[in-house]
């Protein structure tokens, strides 16, 4: 078994070098070749038409299911505007100014966070096959996660909070389902300003998206970071003053899927985001390298000022330093925060270290939790901590 996978791993590794060089021809084994027909377990239409935007200012384009894949096979990113055309076309959403960090009790709900439940919980995430988005794989991953938070939430809410919580797994033109958590005070307003940390359920297989994708960094770990941090809020019986929402994306990998299509339903309704976090990608401490948290700075993804009070909650509550860093390459839409940033709503988003030291072994078979002594639910659990502080910090006022 163990064999087997090493093998397998290298070939996919060989696989994805190649597509990294824009080398796979189209056709070729790797990837989706023209003719390839579906696989059980998976629903897509190669065929379909799709319309795609490589960066946030560029025209969208038309192309296929298959064109898609093999784009993202060429480490190419991108938005899947199909079913959500008219995001950020609303009304100018307002903009927040964010006085500095003076909570009284976010202190006290740090001290609940631990690495068990994280661990266990990634264990279980990475054992399916793949939580592509629209496979039976997919979707029974995010229907474990949804079973996991209405467990956590009927098992350790206080009597007060409980009526307080909603849950709702959301259904989507694809299998997986997106998740929204959502804790609000009793006389919540429809124009009180949300608090929205973000993550994605789902994973992908670059160089052949019907392959295995473990998922274990990407984005398994902002997806069990930020559901720590909701077990310490249960644990802590937090109320808020203004509501506070927990968000597992389906689809980011293809093309922000869920994302958009929750923002847009936001904007549509006329709702108030006071601030949006996004994690992907949380555990990789690479070797040889000072510990820290990348506060990512790409002008067309998140907001300057957000960003400025992110690195204020990681000085108060943190004890690793911070360090901007910039998505290098072309511009493309690099997570979750980029569907929300369209919308008009103000964004940041923290990585696990600088690009150049994240977690390389992503997009296929090797995105696994023991892939090296790198992958840290330590440092992970800083990112915990960073999404307490966040979600407690916006929403007590
Ligand atoms: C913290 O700052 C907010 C925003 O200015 C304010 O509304 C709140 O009363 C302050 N809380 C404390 C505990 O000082
Ligand atoms: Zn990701």
């Amino acid at each position: 078994m163990q064999m087997l996978s090493r093998t397998l791993a290298v070939v996919v590794f060989a696989a994805l070098t190649a597509a990294y060089s824009g080398q796979i021809p189209l056709g070729s084994p790797q990837g989706v070749s023209e003719n390839q027909d579906n696989v059980p377990g998976f629903h897509l239409d190669l065929d379909d038409l799709r319309l795609v935007q490589f960066s946030l200012d560029a025209e969208p384009e038309w192309m296929t299911e298959r064109q898609k894949l093999q784009a993202k096979a060429k480490g190419q990113d991108y938005m899947d505007i199909t079913n959500t055309p008219f995001l950020g076309t609303g009304p100018k959403k307002p903009r927040f100014s964010y006085p500095a960090p003076n909570s009284t009790i976010v202190a006290g709900v740090l001290s609940h966070l631990s690495t068990v439940e994280p661990k266990a919980n990634l264990q279980h995430f990475t054992s399916y096959y793949t939580r592509y988005y629209n496979s039976d794989t997919g979707k029974a991953s995010s229907d474990w996660l949804f079973a996991k938070i209405l467990a956590y939430t009927a098992e350790l809410a206080s009597e007060e909070q409980l009526p307080l919580i909603s849950v709702e797994s959301l259904k989507h033109p694809w299998k997986q389902n997106s998740i929204i958590v959502r804790i609000a005070p009793q006389d919540a307003l429809d124009s009180d300003p949300i608090t929205v940390l973000g993550a994605h359920i789902d994973s992908i297989n670059r160089a052949d998206p019907f392959g295995g994708a473990p998922g274990a960094g990407d984005d398994g770990s902002g997806t069990v970071a930020i559901l720590e941090a909701y077990r310490a809020l249960l644990v802590a019986a937090y109320i808020p003053i203004t509501p506070v929402e927990f968000h597992f994306y389906a689809g980011e990998e293809g093309g922000l899927l869920g994302s958009q299509a929750i923002a847009s339903s936001f904007e549509a309704a006329g709702k108030v985001v006071r601030g949006m976090i996004q994690f992907d990608m949380t555990a990789f401490h690479k070797a040889g390298t000072r510990e820290e948290i990348a506060v990512i700075t790409n002008e067309d993804q998140v907001d300057a000022a957000l960003t400025e009070f992110q690195i204020q909650l990681i000085e108060r509550y943190l004890d690793i330093p911070w360090v901007k860093d910039i998505y290098p390459g072309p511009p493309g839409p690099s997570s979750d925060q980029a569907s929300w940033a369209k919308a008009g709503y103000q964004t940041c988003h923290p990585l696990e270290g600088q690009f150049k030291n994240a977690n390389s072994h992503v997009h296929g078979v090797e995105d696994i939790i023991d892939i090296s002594p790198e992958f840290s639910f330590d440092h992970m659990l800083h990112f915990s901590r960073l999404a307490v502080a966040f979600a407690i910090e916006l929403s007590s006022y």
